[in-house]
């Protein structure tokens, strides 16, 4: 088991492998005839009146910021280099010019009680996907089961602001859950399944996702003290684990979060 956060992902010595981007391509069904499609309308640019809401929905803006005007401030969270060149980084304005390790502490008084965990069997490339959800959401720690390396592409470096903790079994995971006072709630839809439509989640709660290939594994769903499934209405069997995620960490979020402490 190991954090993640504050380190460089690319630094030696990380328990948890970052692999570069080699998407693993899906099997592709044959393709079913499509209808003719009319042109595709542009998306008009949203100008000034981009009404109330954080200045990150600010459209049409250089992304981050130019070098610090006028006299440099001495917070230690600033970084100089960053204070010189300016701050093109993916974070909200609120961390501008910020050090990393300054916004993961920041972060730290910010993260909610809720953990995820996904089982890592097959390369799965959700992982970054979830690990850049569960960043956005301030989840306190993501935990990979299985195996140690995992495709980073979809995480878009929010792994340097992540705690990440790697687990070679479900019983590992289901021993640092009781130690830490965490429900394991399995995500899938599988039989017995609550719908988490209507479920109650736990505050202090671990979702558990199974890998894209084979679902929550039996372990896991043993583990697991209560499972709840993502109503589904048209042909597909499953929808991907990383919408999955993203779906049942809202769900949490909408049940348990403070959203006046939203940026
Ligand atoms: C692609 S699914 C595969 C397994 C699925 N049980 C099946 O029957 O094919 C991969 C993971 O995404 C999540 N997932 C996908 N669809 C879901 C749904 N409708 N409800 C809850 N979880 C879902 C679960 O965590 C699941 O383990």
């Amino acid at each position: 088991m190991s954090e993640g956060a504050g380190r460089d992902a690319d630094e030696p010595g990380d328990a948890i492998e970052p692999t570069e981007p080699t998407e693993p391509t899906e099997p592709t069904e044959p393709t079913e005839p499509t209808e003719p499609k009319g042109p595709i309308e542009p998306v008009e640019p949203a100008g000034d009146d981009v009404g109330a809401g954080p200045t990150e929905w600010a459209q049409g803006q250089p992304a981050g910021v130019g070098p610090w005007p006028g006299a440099l401030p001495d917070d230690p969270r600033y970084d100089p280099a960053l204070l010189a060149a300016g701050d093109r980084r993916n974070v909200v304005d609120a961390y501008r010019y910020w050090r990393r390790e300054a916004i993961v502490a920041d972060l730290d008084h910010r993260r909610h009680p809720l953990h995820v965990g996904i089982e890592n069997l097959g390369y799965d490339y959700n992982i970054g996907t979830i690990v850049r959800t569960a960043n956005a959401f301030a989840v306190a720690a993501v935990h990979i089961i299985g195996r140690r390396r995992w495709n980073r592409r979809g995480a878009m470096v929010t792994d340097r602001y992540q705690h990440l903790h790697h687990h070679d079994t479900v019983d590992s995971l289901a021993g640092f859950a009781a130690e830490h006072d965490l429900l394991i709630v399995g995500v899938d839809n599988t039989a017995g399944a609550l719908p988490l439509e209507t479920a109650r989640l736990p505050r202090n709660c671990l979702l558990l996702f199974g890998s894209e290939s084979a679902g929550l594994s039996p372990p896991a769903l043993r583990a697991a003290a209560m499972t709840v499934s993502i109503a589904q209405f048209g042909s597909t069997r499953s929808i991907n684990a990383g919408v999955a995620a993203g779906i049942a960490m809202h769900a949490w979020i909408r049940e348990h979060a403070d959203p006046g402490s939203a940026w």
